[in-house]
């Protein structure tokens, strides 16, 4: 099983222009990671007194979720300005130590930009208000009149993605779009100045030594609401194939290659991922290295853990890499989904004929406040260590969301009164949304909000936080976090070419593949034991006695 923890290496920044090629990229949710100053909200401050913990995990990039300044009706996906910082995490010199810091310590920093839509706070939408209809304010958005009677019905029946309708009425009767929540109207990316103003965005962060941008909903810039206008129904049965009207249009392309411009004229270059919910066929032009240069890909997001789901995943995923050029990126958890622990502690998700799952997985158990079905938590555990040491082991980026090297469950017993996701408020009873994979981080077993800072925590934090704590896996040579900073460290050291070549090791229920230098990489998703090839075992997510692999478990060996 795991050994003793590594030792700490000060890692140089890489110099490597392609240094995000194989990245582990650790995603921080800045409100709910640490907490300087006892106002329950995480900061920069916050973050930055951890870098060494980060250091320590041995993350070479972090991912900030939004920071700016922000009425967080959107946990901070409701920008108010994208070149400030929300004074409640800080201020702009907070950010230029956090950069210096996590450089110092060879760790890179990619911002999250979201130029779908800004807040309705946002100087631009509130002139636009105070504008009225016909002006260029209303321009940088997306106005329409009404129908019906006094235009008081909306331009259409379609609805926002967090449930309701997806336009609003203003004073004067028009009305504006929004994909997302009534607070986030969305931008009109046909206007020159919305584009430039993104450009300047770009280079502010990149000015400042950001090394690389993750773009919200890359696939829903860019619209066609040529009149007439289609109903909800014609949208829904429309192809996604680049003509689409709202989603994944050809066009979008055209800005990202403006963007590519701008990273490119950085040393080294910017990077950039796209989360971009596409076809797959598609993914390959958002990673193409003339767009964004890197693109998720969700599909373990959706799978059950099991070796058919995974398997066709990667080589699936690894095929749509070549095609682009562009390295495949993995995740198992972010802060839009429940915590791989929990997914894989309840039954399998409920599956379409496509192979999707029929609600958002983990959804009912979160509506019955974490009873029914029954979690097996210690089974969710055991398989997402398994899980992580399979996806560390894949040739590509890996996406790490706070708390997964804690092997941290999803909080479903979060009172309604303390909710705060839009998703919950916009569809009751539906979605429950995603309040419970972004509880804040407990850093110690006792002591207030479990370490997460000196006042309370801005959602609570249940109990059995105390089990998980960094202090009580710290130093524990079994725990998750040791096994996750085991697993880093040996990475660094095995991780070289991108390539994987399958083994057979005459189980449809066991996974194996060799890296180069004969690492090798074995996950058994069945519960009984398989006999591992001959070699060392490096790490394992399970005790291996006499080669023997447990169930629900992985190895690394070198053969
Ligand atoms: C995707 C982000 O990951 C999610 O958290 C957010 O709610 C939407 N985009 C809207 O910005």
């Amino acid at each position: 099983m795991t050994t003793a923890a590594p030792s700490v290496h000060a890692r140089e920044l890489s110099a490597a222009p392609d240094w995000w090629r194989q990245a582990v990229v650790y995603q921080v949710y800045p409100r709910s990671f640490a907490d300087s100053n006892g106002d329950g909200l995480g900061d920069i401050p916050g973050i930055t007194s951890r870098v060494p913990y980060l250091a320590e995990l041995g993350v070479d990039a972090i991912w900030l979720s939004p920071f700016y300044p922000s009425a967080l009706a959107d946990g901070g996906y409701d920008v108010a300005d994208y070149r400030d910082v929300d004074p409640r995490l800080g201020t702009l010199a907070d950010m230029d130590e956090l950069i210096a810091q996590l450089h110092a310590h060879g760790i890179r920093v990619v911002v999250d930009i979201v130029p779908n839509h800004t807040s309705n706070d946002h100087a631009w939408f509130q002139e636009a208000l105070a504008a009225g209809r016909g002006s260029a304010a209303r321009e940088r958005y997306i106005f329409r009149e009404g129908t019906g009677p006094d235009g008081a019905e909306p331009p259409t029946d379609w609805q926002s993605v967090f449930g309701g309708p997806a336009w609003e009425r203003v004073a004067d009767g028009q009305w504006y779009f929004h994909n997302f929540d009534v607070s986030q109207p969305d931008l009109n990316w046909a206007n020159p100045e919305v584009r430039a103003d993104f450009v300047k965005t770009l280079r502010f962060w990149s000015d400042r030594g950001v090394d690389g941008f993750r773009i919200d909903v890359a696939h829903m810039l860019t619209k066609d609401l040529s009149e007439p206008l289609p109903s909800a129904a014609e949208l829904a049965a429309m192809p996604q194939d680049g003509t689409h009207p709202l989603l994944d249009r050809d066009d979008v392309h055209e800005v990202y290659a403006e963007w590519r411009a701008v990273f490119n004229s950085y040393d080294p270059p910017r990077t950039a991922v796209a989360e971009a919910w596409v076809h797959p066929s598609r993914v390959p032009l958002y990673a193409s290295i003339e767009s964004l240069g890197q693109s998720f890909n969700f599909d373990l997001l959706e799978a059950d853990f099991d070796a058919g789901q995974f398997r066709r995943i990667v080589a699936d995923n690894l095929a749509l890499a070549a095609q682009s050029g562009s390295s495949t990126t993995w995740v198992l958890s972010n802060h839009d989904v429940v915590r791989h622990a929990t997914r894989y502690g309840l039954p399998d998700a409920e599956r379409a004929a496509d192979g999707r799952p029929t609600l958002k997985h983990g959804n009912e158990w979160l509506l019955s406040g974490g009873t029914a079905p029954v979690l097996d938590a210690e089974r969710g555990g055991r398989r997402a260590r398994a899980a992580a040491l399979f996806v560390l082991g894949l040739p590509g980026s890996a996406y790490l969301y706070q708390g997964e090297e804690l092997g941290l469950h999803e909080v479903a017993e979060i009172p309604d009164a303390a909710r705060q996701d839009p998703t919950y408020f916009r569809s009751p009873g539906v979605d429950i949304g995603r309040d419970g994979c972004r509880v804040p981080l407990p850093w110690s077993a006792s002591g207030t909000a479990f370490g997460f800072g000196g006042g309370g925590a801005h959602l609570p934090q249940p109990e059995w936080f105390t089990t998980y704590a960094v202090d009580r896996q710290d130093g524990d040579p079994a725990s998750t976090l040791s096994l996750y900073r085991h697993a880093l460290d040996l990475r660094h050291e095995l991780q070289t070419a991108e390539e994987l070549e399958w083994l057979d090791l005459g189980r449809d229920d066991v996974v194996a593949f060799a890296r180069p230098d004969g690492w090798t990489v074995v996950t058994n998703f069945g519960t009984e034991p398989v006999q591992l090839p001959a070699g060392e075992v490096l790490l394992s997510s399970a005790p291996v006695e006499s080669g023997t692999l447990p169930g629900e478990a992985s190895a690394w060996l070198r053969v």
